[in-house]
């Protein structure tokens, strides 16, 4: 990959940046409206490095004290194929006991590693557990996982922008679109 023409890697766009602002406002005022009357802290955790964008974007529409922490986690597969190994690179910087805790996320695929982060937090004595994630592909599910809180649903193809990368790159489009077939290797 080289060069510094990005449209060059995108086959279409599936969701513009207007689209994708509107939905992720939206989430934001649900989220406010769902935790307005918490008795608990609420700690938003960005799941890095896939969910910073939408992080970003979604921390400015959500009217609540909240604190937010990080986590990266990577989960060991066959190539690019999501496994149940799923491993902590990244942990977070406080305990969260009792605490309302939000996964942001930027895709859920086979749902491998938010069953496993749902698990390990509220295996640390979270009060609550819930998941925001700009995507889902719902159509490659193998686990139970569901997201309390979806941008859009997008059927079974390779997306990039927004955070989400091929390769490490592309993070920074500032839409959601599907990869040029011609730079899949696969
Ligand atoms: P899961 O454990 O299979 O649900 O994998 C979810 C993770 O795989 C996401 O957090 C993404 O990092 C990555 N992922 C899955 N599908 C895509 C995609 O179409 N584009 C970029 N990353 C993806
Ligand atoms: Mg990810």
């Amino acid at each position: 990959m080289s060069g510094d023409n990005l449209q060059q890697y995108v086959d279409r766009i599936l969701f513009t940046e207007e689209e994708i602002q509107r939905r992720v406002a939206e989430i934001g005022k649900q989220i406010t409206a769902d935790y307005a009357n918490r008795n608990a802290d609420l700690l938003v955790i960005g799941i890095l490095k896939g969910a910073s964008v939408f992080m970003a974007d979604l921390l400015k529409h959500i009217d609540l004290d909240v604190e937010i922490d990080f986590m990266s986690v990577s989960s060991y597969g066959a190539g690019t194929v999501s496994s149940g190994d799923v491993r902590i690179i990244k942990d977070l910087e406080q305990p969260i006991m009792g605490k309302d805790v939000l996964i942001v996320e930027d895709i859920v695929d086979t749902g491998y590693t938010l069953k496993y982060l749902v698990e390990n937090l509220l295996a640390r004595g979270a009060h609550s557990v819930k998941i925001a994630c700009m995507l889902d592909k719902a159509e490659r599910r193998v686990t139970e996982i569901q997201g309390d809180y979806v941008g859009f649903p997008i059927p079974d193809e390779y997306v990039i922008g927004y955070g989400m990368d091929f390769n490490q790159k592309l993070r920074n489009l500032p839409f959601i679109g599907t990869l040029n077939p011609i730079y899949y290797r696969q």
